[in-house]
């Protein structure tokens, strides 16, 4: 499926006002692991309360032991300090990376702002090497907008 064509699939997901938005964001998840083939993990990271960390909160893929990440620890923490996309195409070549499955080859994080205030991310790995591009960061940064909405 195209980002185009997964867009309002997206939007559909975030007015379903009976879901819980935990349940929302879960099916965001599961949405894009089922219909992007190199997508193989995604799961959304928010700053836990006012510790320096990110907690895990709804993921599509297998169960992994990094609930919580500190700031500037892996991927996902260095992402929590730079508010920057952090594109790796390949994980074998950074120091600072938190492995959850060896089969996992390349990650792109994305950070989640509310109000110009970086509160959380997306996260996806994939067991392709180096399958992302600018669009994943266009689309990526445009589902995190409509994810904005929902949890200011
Ligand atoms: N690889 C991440 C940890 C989270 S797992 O990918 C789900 C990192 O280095 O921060």
């Amino acid at each position: 499926m195209t980002f185009e064509a997964l867009k309002p699939e997206v939007s559909k997901i975030l007015e379903s006002k009976s879901l819980s938005v935990e349940h929302r964001l879960e099916e965001i998840c599961t949405l894009l692991k089922e219909n992007i083939a190199y997508y193989d993990w995604v799961g959304f990271y928010f700053k836990n309360g006012d510790k320096d960390e990110l907690k895990l909160s709804s993921y599509a893929g297998a169960p992994t032991d990094h609930t919580i990440i500190p700031f500037g620890k892996g991927i996902c923490g260095q992402v929590a300090v730079s508010n920057e996309n952090f594109v790796v195409p390949d994980v074998k070549a950074q120091d600072n990376y938190i492995a959850c499955s060896i089969s996992v080859k390349a990650e792109i994080v994305v950070p989640l702002f509310v109000n110009g205030k970086n509160i959380g991310q997306i996260d996806i790995d994939s067991n392709t090497a180096d399958p992302f591009t600018e669009a994943d960061e266009r689309f990526l940064e445009w589902v995190n907008e409509q994810v904005a909405q929902l949890v200011d």
